[in-house]
């Protein structure tokens, strides 16, 4: 049984996957299905910039290519890589969107913090009004 605890964790863990030599900040993600399995991402930079994709979208991409597409939280740390995380690295508003397209506003994501502390927000909170869906009649 994943506890948020242990998807902070892989989150962690993940940024050691991380491709950067452009920002210099890593960033992992660990997204948790409803059927228990978890996936993986990190932010993957390019030389153009813009092809740039972050932790978040590569673990949902991942997952949704497995075939999974109801997931039960995600988790996400960041910070400047090689060095503990320091702090929130909230995620980007494009990854909040992609994630909304899969996932209600009660979603919960566990956001790292220093000394494996994390704190929990729901997507309703952090994409606040959104479009999804729903509103495509
Ligand atoms: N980044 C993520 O991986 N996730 C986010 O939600 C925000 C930003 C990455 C993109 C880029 O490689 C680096 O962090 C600095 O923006």
């Amino acid at each position: 049984m994943t506890t948020p605890e242990k998807l902070v964790a892989l989150a962690r863990e993940a940024r050691g996957q991380a491709y950067v030599p452009y920002s210099g900040f890593s960033v992992g993600a660990a997204l948790l299905c409803a059927d228990g399995t978890v996936y993986q991402g990190c932010n993957i930079e390019n030389a153009a910039f813009g092809p740039t994709i972050c932790a978040e979208r590569v673990a949902v991409f991942k997952a949704v290519f497995d075939g999974k597409r109801d997931f039960a939280g995600i988790a996400v740390a960041g910070g400047r890589a090689g060095q503990e995380v320091t702090g929130l690295f909230p995620p980007c508003g494009v990854c909040r969107q992609v994630l909304r397209e899969f996932c209600g506003l009660d979603f919960p994501l566990y956001l790292a913090k220093e000394d494996g502390k994390f704190e929990t927000h729901t997507l309703g909170e952090l994409l606040p009004i959104s479009f999804s869906n729903a509103d495509m009649g």
